[in-house]
């Protein structure tokens, strides 16, 4: 991305009081595929800082739930867990907190870079198939999914997964992506029964 887009999405954040510029990118998110829905029970995995937790909370005003391994600053009306999503226990801490399930499941979770392209790619898919999992354990029938993914040579098959779950399964790269960022992200909507 050329810097002045970078830090007009940077100084966007800040003006807003966002903890993240990538809050901007589950606006864009939401505004093509409408995800978070009015009321909804909201699970973010990967959610540190919490931009996209505050912007979860402004669009559902329901109950909404950070995870992450990192702590999460306090934010209103918002629940955290400091728990690694790739774990079961973590999966079950989430749940004893919305008994009822959710209606949406986001993922914006990334490895720590290492600078080698295939091993980064690779943990970053591994990361999406753990949120995809505990999405198909904490989703309502019906629910919906976002991930982001590193592009790769893995990559169409994990899209495959995913369509495995889900009736329906997009990709999209948010306009506050960088340009040259392999990042992506796969939208699914509509649950299919376990
Ligand atoms: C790009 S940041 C998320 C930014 C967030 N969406 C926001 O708007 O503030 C990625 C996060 O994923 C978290 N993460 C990476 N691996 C994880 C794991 N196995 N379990 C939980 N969180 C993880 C990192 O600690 C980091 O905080």
């Amino acid at each position: 991305m050329p810097r002045d887009r970078r830090d007009y999405y940077y100084r966007k954040a800040k003006e807003k009081g966002y903890r993240s510029r990538a809050a901007f990118k589950l606006k864009q998110i939401n505004e093509r595929f409408n995800i978070i829905k009015k009321g909804d029970t909201v699970v973010d995995l990967g959610a540190a800082p919490g931009g996209w937790l505050q912007v979860a909370h402004e669009l559902s005003g329901g109950k909404v739930v950070g995870v992450d391994i990192l702590p999460i600053e306090e934010i209103e009306g918002v629940e955290t867990i400091k728990g690694d999503i790739r774990l079961d226990s973590t999966v079950e801490k989430i749940k004893d907190k919305i008994k009822e399930g959710a209606d949406v499941v986001i993922c914006d979770a990334a490895p720590s870079l290492s600078g080698n392209w295939s091993y980064d790619h690779a943990r970053s898919i591994d990361l999406a198939e753990s949120a995809l999992e505990c999405a198909r354990k904490l989703l309502k029938p019906d629910g919906r999914f976002v991930v982001k993914v590193f592009q790769g040579d893995m990559f169409p098959d994990f899209l495959n997964k995913a369509r495995d779950h889900f009736v329906k399964v997009q990709a999209f790269s948010p306009q506050a992506t960088r340009k040259q960022s392999a990042e992506i992200y796969v939208i699914g909507k509509r649950l299919l029964p376990f």
